[in-house]
């Protein structure tokens, strides 16, 4: 994938960040986003160890920030040949327990981001003869799990965002997947446990309930975004792939 351009977003932390670090390893150019303005470190580093990265501060619930992110990504590296539709917030609550503020935030970044930036992207994928596009999910997007109604909602639309915008975007090259990680160790399953009130210890120990009888690292889902976003895959789009140490199988 060497001499690619890659925009991977919630890069500050987690997912993100492995992402953007494995992308970098193989010789791919990182535009970094985040709201998080922590992750300009990210960048830096990448840049230290002889990678080739930029990062950009965006709320990309907002429209303006997705234009300033393409933009970004054509001005530095002339245009875009990969997009991680990354980034994410959880809310763990019933749907009586969920304000009305919290299941727009949940919908809006979850889901309304993607649309966002995927509009800006696409036609700069398209200019270059086609790109891919790996849209962040989740197995609740597949199954689903308790007080978690609104993030369960947003991340079976994208499952299904997926396969509409693969449909659409093929005729022009442009590949669109998503993943559907289980638990991983993010800062995430923080929130999770303080939103739940349990121990983290607890949390993880439950998270692990699973036939591999571990939650999963960053890195693993990283590496799953690779294949995904390159030759590899060619034949490849509108899948949703899963990756969760055997957590759905029943
Ligand atoms: N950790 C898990 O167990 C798990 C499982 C399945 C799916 N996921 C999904 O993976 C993705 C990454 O999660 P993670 O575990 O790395 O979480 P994380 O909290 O470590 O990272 C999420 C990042 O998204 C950024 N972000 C949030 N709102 C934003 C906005 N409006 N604009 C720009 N950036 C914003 C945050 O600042 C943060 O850096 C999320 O979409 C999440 O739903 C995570």
């Amino acid at each position: 994938m060497t001499g690619k351009v890659a925009v991977v977003t919630g890069a500050a932390s987690g997912i993100g960040w492995a992402t953007a670090e494995a992308f970098a390893n193989e010789g791919v150019s990182v535009v970094a986003v985040d709201i998080d303005p922590s992750g300009a470190s990210l960048a830096d580093r990448i840049s230290t160890e002889g990678g080739s990265a930029c990062f950009v501060v965006a709320d990309l619930t907002r429209q303006n920030d997705c234009a300033s992110v393409a933009e970004t990504a054509r001005q530095v590296y002339g245009g875009v040949d990969v997009l991680v539709n990354n980034a994410g917030v959880v809310h763990r609550a019933t749907i009586l327990e969920t304000s009305e503020a919290d299941w727009d935030r949940v919908m809006e970044v979850n889901v309304k981001a993607i649309y966002l930036l995927s509009r800006e992207v696409i036609p700069l994928m398209v200019e270059r003869g086609g790109g891919s596009i790996i849209n962040m999910a989740s197995g609740w997007g597949l199954a689903a799990g308790p007080r978690a109604a609104a993030y369960c909602a947003s991340k079976g639309a994208v499952v299904q965002l997926t396969k509409g915008m693969a449909i659409d975007h093929a005729p022009d090259g442009v590949r669109v997947n998503c993943v559907c990680p289980g638990d991983v160790d993010t800062p995430m399953l923080e929130v999770e446990a303080k939103e739940l009130d349990v121990p983290r210890a607890r949390f993880l120990a439950e998270a692990a309930a699973r036939p591999m009888e571990r939650v999963g690292y960053a890195s693993e889902i990283a590496t799953s975004i690779l294949y995904l976003a390159g030759s590899e895959s060619a034949f490849v789009t509108g899948t949703s792939l899963v990756i969760d140490g055997g957590g759905l199988l029943g």
